[in-house]
């Protein structure tokens, strides 16, 4: 709801209240982000500078503490008494912005410049800031538990204006917190980052052209008492895949000036007479429940307003995709082989990745052509296709179409269309990007991609990016919205298609791809024990239902290191399942845990994907818990095992206190093989430890891993349950965890009768 009494603007909704006002020198004042309040609070709220600071500017000689360098602002002016990071830069030259009015809209004023947008919003605040030759429009738009803001800049003037700066939102709060964000590299995202905000200016931002593993867009503000559940926490975010911005700073005064945008380093747009140019949405969100209710109210934001209409809680297929263990090696015929055994396994849908097109034999060639290589597809895409839904699964397809490889028809054609600046090109994994920014390079990316999906039953597209930057400037910008032109030109008619995007991994996770492919491919590295880094840091931002999650060969194509399967099954749970490894090589014992993996999966999938996630504290090892309908599911897992290890509970957070609740483990089995010589303390018989027998044994025959039943109040669960011991090298027992490193179980927890 959004109030307006006295130029005081009140946005509330059951989670927050954000608070502003108009001051008597016509600037837009912040007063209060965070716990939801009434609109007469505003005088309480506002800041009092009393007789000001000195060494100040002020606006009115006869009020000394008309300084804007002390007021919480909710947008700043330039050179102009706020010396604080500016939030706009026109021209050079000082910029001042006075209210002029505002309005209330039921819903949310669309994107007129091809920016996606969150959907559904209750209402709108749009409040218009005037100076000569320029009017500022401010937008929030409330929804349940975030606010979005924005910026639209006008040339009302008679001459053009040069835009070098202008932040989706600027706002001043009061406080001391600590910034956390989220840094990284190919198959190493989201490493968390965290520092505190104090007088220097501490800067988050990109500047590859896209949003990056590098740096994560999105950042979360704490204070500095805050825990997973305890204490307040601010998030932010931006609904765009370019180059982004975020700064936080403390004022002498304790204001925190957040800002979030556009990157303006090598940004310039002339805005002609008349001419708009409007920012991306950015997401603001609150919670004093810790980092988890912050995550929280970023999940249900996304799952309801940000993902596109057709996939907001529709189950996530099962996929198999042939990457790792094909690379661009296949047949048809190999293809089909593995098909069969993924849907015996239990695999939904059949994802066929690079190499099908053009001389796509490796990736020196061939990205930009369309045509199938015949001679691995003698049937064509629709043969295999078709056979593939003959198997009872969906089928799909990986492209890779804002990339051209010079070695290509297209380069060879369009050399023109590779997007370049005055220097000899550089490539990235042997590519270029085409121009996005050229009409008729978008033409053709639709044309063909459109065409190729109209040729057989597609119901899965990952689209792949796997060149890094751009080049820079206002182009950077326009590329942007040229890929938000062609993806909604392509799959807006198609939205049954699932769209997972993927840029070498994590390279463009963020809420602008999200409104296109209600998925991301979040990293190249399928290693449980990094994705535990890279899943949870994501999960602090995005919902599982928007992360990939697939279980691959071990030792791991990305770091050598070796996981058991259960492991790498239970951390994949905790997203959108699925497998990439070369299924002709599964064991025996291995294809059981798949299927049970898959089943298991299937039969809890609506809490996995879109139940509600929380990252519990736990002593020594990581614990995730998702609670959907009628269950809640634990994944409890280990690093490296230490010798003798101590004690250890399960915590559970946000069950009813009073309730009894059932708790099991998910049933798991131990590999044989990895006790190596160890095993003679239990057989019967003297087992070489390389020999073959034990080999034979280990293919066929699998250990009890100790199974955990137990009943007890939501208090307890809580507090914690004490979990069966684990190994202290003191011998095997089906009542212990005999588990080593990289060990792990999913424990199901629903209310007991
Ligand atoms: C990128 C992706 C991978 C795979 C390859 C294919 O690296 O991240 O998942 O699709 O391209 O070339």
């Amino acid at each position: 709801m959004i109030c307006v009494m006295d130029q005081v603007f009140h946005i509330s909704t059951e989670k927050y209240s954000y608070l502003l006002r108009i001051n008597r020198h016509g600037l837009p004042e912040h007063l209060h982000f965070g716990a939801p309040i009434q609109m007469e609070d505003h005088l309480a709220l506002a800041c009092k500078p009393g007789l000001g600071w000195g060494g100040s500017i002020i606006l009115d000689e006869k009020d000394p503490a008309s300084c804007p360098d002390i007021m919480p602002l909710e947008f700043s002016g330039n050179g102009r008494g706020d010396y604080r990071e500016s939030s706009i830069e026109i021209d050079g030259k000082a910029v001042d912005f006075r209210f002029v009015s505002s309005r209330i809209f039921k819903g949310i004023p669309p994107m007129t410049q091809g920016l996606p947008q969150a959907k559904d919003g209750e209402e709108t605040l749009e409040i218009v800031l005037e100076q000569p030759g320029s009017r500022l429009k401010l937008y929030y738009t409330a929804f349940d538990t975030v606010l979005t803001r924005r910026a639209v800049l006008e040339n009302t003037g008679d001459a053009p204006l040069q835009l070098h700066k202008l932040m989706s939102f600027c706002v001043d709060i009061f406080g001391d917190f600590e910034m956390t964000s989220f840094h990284g590299n190919w198959i190493a995202e989201m490493r968390p980052h965290k520092q505190a905000v104090t007088g220097g200016r501490v800067v988050n931002e990109s500047s590859t052209g896209f949003s990056s593993f590098r740096h994560q867009p999105g950042f979360l503000l704490s204070e500095p008492c805050a825990t997973e559940e305890f204490g307040q926490v601010y998030g932010f975010n931006l609904v765009y895949s370019g180059n982004h911005y975020s700064s936080c700073q403390q004022s002498f005064q304790g204001l925190t000036r957040v800002m979030m945008g556009i990157n303006p380093s090598n940004f310039v747009k002339v805005l002609e007479p008349g001419d708009v140019f409007e920012t991306p949405e950015a997401v603001l969100t609150w919670s004093d429940w810790g980092f988890n209710g912050v995550s929280s109210n970023f999940h249900r934001f996304i799952n309801h307003h940000i993902v596109p209409e057709y996939w907001r809680f529709k189950e996530r297929p099962v996929l198999f995709n042939s990457w790792e263990g094909c690379m661009f090696n296949f047949t048809h015929s190999r293809l089909v082989d593995l098909a069969k055994r993924a849907k015996k396994l239990g695999c939904e849908l059949f994802v066929l990745d690079d190499g099908w097109f053009g001389k796509r034999d490796n990736d020196l060639a061939g990205l930009g052509d369309y045509n199938v290589n015949m001679k691995k597809l003698p049937y064509g895409l629709k043969g295999l296709a078709d056979k593939i839904n003959e198997l009872g699964m969906q089928f799909g397809l990986w492209f890779e179409p804002e990339a051209v490889n010079p070695d290509s028809d297209l380069y060879r054609t369009h050399p023109d269309w590779a997007l370049t600046d005055d220097h000899p090109d550089l490539c990235g994994r042997h590519e270029l990007l085409l121009d996005l920014t050229k009409p008729e390079v978008r033409d053709y990316i639709v044309e063909n991609v459109s065409r190729v999906l109209d040729s057989a039953n597609i119901s899965y597209v990952k689209w792949d990016m796997n060149r890094h930057s751009i080049a820079l400037g206002a182009k950077a910008h326009d590329y942007i919205l040229g890929l938000y032109d062609v993806l909604g030109r392509i799959f807006v008619p198609r939205p049954h298609i699932l769209l997972e995007s993927c840029s070498s991994g994590g390279n463009r996770f963020d809420l602008g791809m999200l409104c296109y492919s209600p998925q991301v491919w979040c990293s190249d590295d399928t290693d449980p024990i990094e994705r535990l880094t890279i899943q949870g840091g994501l999960s602090y931002l995005y919902p599982q239902s928007t992360f990939g999650a697939h279980v691959s060969a071990a030792p791991h194509a990305q770091t050598l290191r070796a996981t058991p399967l259960t492991t790498r099954g239970n951390v994949s749970f905790f997203g959108c399942l699925g497998y990439e490894l070369d299924l002709k090589h599964l064991l025996g014992v291995e294809e059981k845990e798949v299927i049970a993996q898959a089943a298991f999966y299937k039969a809890h999938r609506m809490a996995f994907q879109f139940g509600d996630f929380r990252r519990v504290n736990s002593r020594g090892g990581v614990c995730w818990q998702v609670t959907g309908e009628n269950v809640t599911l634990a994944g409890l897992f280990h690093k490296l095992e230490s010798a003798a290890p101590g004690y250890e509970k399960l915590r559970l957070v946000g069950l009813d206190q009073q309730k009894r609740y059932h708790v099991i483990s998910r049933a798991q089995k131990l590999r044989i093989g990895v006790f190596g010589n160890l095993v003679k303390h239990i057989a019967p018989v003297d087992v070489d430890p390389n020999g073959a027998l034990l080999r034979t044994v280990d293919h066929h025959v699998m250990l009890d891993d100790s199974a955990e039943e137990l009943t007890a109040s939501g208090a307890a669960l809580h507090s914690g349950v004490m979990l069966h011991n684990r190994f202290a090298g003191t011998g095997y027992d089906k009542q212990q965890r005999t588990q080593g490193d990289f060990g792990s179980n999913v424990y199901v927890v629903t209310e007991a009768e």
